[in-house]
């Protein structure tokens, strides 16, 4: 059965779109059928796998997200091919930035992802669905949660990184009126220096907060990322051999784990 698992944490620069596209290159690296969403107006999610101009042509042409919805069309019809085997896309686009006008005139506004979504999951040609969210908490924020399974919650270790998280857990518990089935997966725990207190900070705090599995394979800052990213690459095609890369293939893996014992 294909699962659905959304990155989201209204907090910008958490690691949400690192986290989707590495988690999502590993686990179609060890065999799994993977399809990416890319939920943010940003382009992030589509730019760690194409160059601008190909992203840009994605988002101005139909093949994106923002097309689909506007039609009501299921999103079979927007898949793209990544370079990599069993890896597939759903570019986003810059006029994401008025989703939030769109989906309210709507009918079950709360809802229209799920049920664009419905025939890709029905088919089970996926394993997994990975959808990479903004940063924000309004009706999009609302449909790709609405539309998934798990929660995955990238949390940065900085003095910052925890603020907000509350708005977050406020949220996820509105969700779960439309979408009773929705789990917290797990808090991943991004761009970690453990030379800098806020590491310590961070994972002290985190585990006073009950009922939250933190992933135990955290992700360091590692340049490698920021240069995957500049390439069009996922950190684990860029260099396969860099902490991140080994780090999120652990990191995929107990995700995998965890998704079984749920
Ligand atoms: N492990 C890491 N090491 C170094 N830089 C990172 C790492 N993870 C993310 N970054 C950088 O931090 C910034 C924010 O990450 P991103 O994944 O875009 O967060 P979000 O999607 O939550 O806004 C990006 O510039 C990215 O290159
Ligand atoms: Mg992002």
């Amino acid at each position: 059965m294909t699962k659905v698992v959304s990155f989201a944490n209204n907090k910008g620069g958490s690691g949400k779109t690192t986290t989707c596209s590495s988690v999502g290159y590993a686990l179609a690296a060890s065999g799994s059928r993977v399809l990416l969403i890319d939920g943010d107006m940003q382009l992030n999610l589509t730019l760690s796998y194409f160059n601008e101009d190909k992203a840009l042509e994605f988002a101005r042409g139909d093949k994106n997200l923002y097309s689909a919805l506007k039609a009501g069309a299921a999103l079979d019809g927007y898949i793209v091919k990544t370079d990599y085997e069993n890896l597939d896309i759903i570019p986003s686009s810059t006029l994401m930035s008025s989703i939030e006008f769109e989906l309210f005139t709507k009918w079950q506004r709360e809802s229209i992802l799920k049920k664009a979504l419905k025939g890709i999951i029905d088919s089970g040609v996926y394993d997994y669905v990975l959808i990479d969210a903004p940063p924000t908490l309004g009706c999009w924020a609302m449909n790709i949660l609405v539309a998934s399974d798990y929660i995955i919650l990238p949390v940065e270790a900085s003095p910052w990184g925890l603020f907000g998280l509350a708005n977050m857990f406020e949220f996820i518990d509105s969700v779960r009126e439309i979408n009773p089935a929705l789990e917290l997966l797990g808090v991943a725990v991004t761009k970690v220096d453990e030379r800098r207190n806020y590491f310590k900070q961070t994972m002290e705090t985190l585990k006073e907060t009950e009922d939250i599995k933190v992933f135990s394979r955290f992700i360091h800052t590692d340049s490698s990322v920021e240069w995957a990213q500049d390439n069009s690459k996922p950190v684990g095609s860029y260099k396969k051999t860099s902490r991140s890369a080994l780090e999120y293939g652990e990191l995929a893996k107990e995700i995998e784990e965890e998704i079984k014992c749920r």
